[in-house]
């Protein structure tokens, strides 16, 4: 039986809800104030002066037919109007036309090609078995590439050089699909054998590449870097929360060693070479709440972070007690934290770091600081949730590498209230000050870390469209957050910020921190992006003409080129625009800011989970992640991409067909 179902990011969606087309009318009323004067106060004056056809050099392409006018240095805008030549750091790749939600295959821009790279099944290991669909094992799966691919981080080899040949790639396994692993599994009910295989199909993929003659990246099946870290990897404890009473499990009754790590989704790299995966969705692992005493002071905690009274939507704690909160009230606290992995040492224990606050946390990317502290902005991915940002307390001591340098354990967590009027603050999460008192609750730092939500709460954060991944373009400065969507932010509940009721389609928000400063505490915004079609009025391409910008729903992943375009990756997007989840470019500055211009599409049931950059742009890696979705192993909506048996999670890997840099 079909229990609810859980988009990728854990929401609550109905059955089929997927591909419901979205027929809403946008509210333009919030706090007694029109949606027009909400835009107008918070959109950035150099974005309405640039509106209408006249926006300066820009590429004259359709972006629902993908023809790009041959003659562009020529071109006419839709007035008229001449359009001179492409800038150099703008979009230099004719946008795709948006693909149909049943697409079978990735349509990636012209000049450009792509092949799968790493497959889920894919063995890491000489000695690792064939994937083999029809006898899934534990023992072959932990040795072999993970299910559904997410975040992606590039570590080079040798650890300094970004456009090595060589390096490592750190690949998240968000969760499993298990009607499309085996043709017997009931999720309510999962067999020990199937809960074991998926236990080892989460957690993260290690594996070491070479690029090669020919421009293309190869794996190295066989690598002693190659690992997989999974639900039952041993990972320590560390930071405020290590060892507090909540933490403490009958397994681990010092609270300081966890078994595994799950539901990564997004992360981040640390300039001392390490990765950062961060727990998203953990809540959906645990179950039986309602049988946790309600005066547990335990149970508004999981209650407030979404743990189930009922069953969980994995079935583990069937054959595992911990995942039911009934049997170990404790085990849920010990996941939705960010992990610190070393990808240069096989041998190195992953450490959970809670000094970074607990939350369904999206990434963990860092900022720049002139100070030399680190920061790292992080999301936390639900509906009307919270941005926060980890400042350290010391500067980063670059002879240190690995896992050494202590200052994940050192620092402080703030959390975003955006004002009304473009500026914002960074409130501290430090036990002692403001409300983080004892009264309230809050007796220690592990206290603060634990019910990281609750002491964001009190302090009056700023309550988001389901933020996800945040990130700091190298190039201005300015750090873009993604916030996916909020279906349920009624009219009454619009702010600058969050500028939509029923909010289906997201938006992006460009924050400048004070002085260009990340370890600021202070900061204004702007939004920059409302997604949606280009025809819907409620939408606003930074001030760029509509008429020319690619479809986009749904902003989830972000990234950066060496040039500061921004990259968007798309989630949920076939739900609510009649098409299929995307990779778009836009530029962040000149005459092209604000042109959101689509460059691959996925396949039918998929998300376009992340991607980056590697070998120094030269090549993409994009994670397919749930291609088939929507369907079972009896009745398939995609093979996708071999053709036989399963649908497979797919890193793919794009380059551009005469060598250069992608959008080179
Ligand atoms: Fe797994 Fe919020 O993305
Ligand atoms: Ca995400
Ligand atoms: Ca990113
Ligand atoms: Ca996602």
């Amino acid at each position: 039986m079909q229990k609810v179902k859980k988009d990728s990011d854990g929401q609550d969606i109905k059955p089929g809800a997927r591909h419901e087309p979205d027929n809403r009318i946008l509210s333009s009323e919030g706090h007694g104030e029109t949606f027009a004067s909400l835009m107008e106060r918070r959109i950035s004056r150099r974005g309405l002066l640039k509106t209408g056809a006249a926006a300066g050099a820009l590429v004259l392409v359709s972006p629902i037919t993908g023809k790009i006018n041959p003659t562009s240095n020529s071109a006419l805008a839709a007035d008229g109007s001449a359009i001179p030549a492409v800038p150099s750091a703008g979009i230099r790749f004719t946008p795709i036309a948006p693909q149909p939600v049943d697409s079978q295959q990735i349509m990636v821009a012209e000049g450009y090609s792509w092949a799968p790279f790493l497959k889920w099944g894919d063995p890491l290991h000489l000695d690792a078995p064939a994937f083999d669909p029809l006898n899934l094992t534990p023992e072959a799966q932990r040795m072999q590439a993970g299910y559904n691919c997410d975040y992606i981080g590039w570590h080079p080899l040798p650890f300094y050089d970004q456009n090595s040949d060589r390096g490592v790639l750190f690949i998240n396994n968000e969760y499993t699909n298990g009607e499309l692993m085996w043709a017997d599994y009931e999720a309510a009910n999962p067999t020990k054998l199937q809960a074991d295989v998926e236990m080892e199909a989460h957690g993260a993929t290690l594996i070491e590449v070479a690029r090669d003659a020919n421009g293309l990246i190869r794996t190295e099946i066989g690598s002693a870097l190659n690992r997989r870290i999974t639900m039952t990897t041993p990972i320590r404890i560390s930071g405020p929360a290590a060892g507090h009473e909540w933490m403490k499990t009958a397994h681990d009754p010092d609270g300081i060693l966890v078994e595994g790590t799950i539901n990564n989704c997004a992360g981040g790299i640390t300039p001392w070479g390490t990765v950062l995966s961060c727990e998203e969705n953990f809540q959906g692992y645990f179950g039986n709440l309602m049988h946790l005493d309600a005066n547990d002071p335990r149970a508004e905690v999981h209650e407030r972070y979404g743990i189930s009274d009922e069953t969980s939507n994995y079935g583990w704690e069937n054959h595992y007690g911990r995942f039911s909160v009934s049997t170990e009230p404790n085990e849920a606290f010990r996941f939705g934290w960010v992990v610190e992995i070393d990808p240069y040492d096989p041998e190195s224990t992953p450490i959970k770091r809670t000094a970074m606050g607990r939350f369904r946390g999206e990434g963990a990317t860092i900022g720049h600081s002139p100070s030399g502290r680190v920061v790292f902005y992080r999301g936390d991915d639900q509906r009307f949730e919270y941005i926060y940002k980890y400042v350290s307390d010391d500067a980063y001591d670059p002879l240190i590498r690995g896992m050494g340098q202590g200052l994940l354990d050192n620092g402080v967590l703030y959390c975003a209230k955006l004002n009304d009027d473009g500026s914002g603050e960074w409130l501290p999460l430090v036990h002692g000050e403001g409300p983080l008192t004892a009264e309230n609750g809050f007796h220690n730092q592990g206290d603060v870390m634990i019910k990281t939500r609750m002491a964001a709460d009190l302090l009056g954060a700023t309550k988001m469209d389901r933020p996800e991944d945040m990130q700091q373009n190298p190039v201005n400065k300015k750090v873009y957050a993604a916030l996916t969507n909020n279906s349920e932010r009624t009219e009454e509940e619009v702010d600058p910020a969050n500028p939509r009721a029923e909010n289906r389609t997201g938006h992006v928000i460009e924050f400048t921190e004070e002085n260009n400063d990340s370890a600021s505490t202070t900061f204004t915004w702007d939004i920059f992006l409302l997604c949606g079609m280009p025809e819907d009025e409620n939408t606003y391409f930074a001030g760029f003409p509509k008429e020319l910008v690619s479809p986009i729903a749904c902003p989830d992943n972000v990234n950066f080129d060496t040039d500061g375009n921004l990259w968007i990756s798309t989630d949920g997007a076939p739900a609510i625009i009649p098409y299929i989840d995307a990779l778009h470019a836009v530029p962040t500055e000149g005459p092209q800011r604000g042109f959101v211009a689509q460059f691959l599409s996925v396949v039918i049931g998929s998300e376009c989970a992340s991607f980056e950059f590697v070998h120094g742009g030269r090549n993409l890696v994009v994670s397919v992640q749930h291609p088939g979705e929507g369907g079972t192993v009896a009745e398939p909506i995609t093979l996708w991409p071999d053709g036989v048996a399963v649908p497979r999670p797919t890193v793919i890997q794009v380059w551009k067909n005469d060598g250069g840099r992608i959008n080179g």
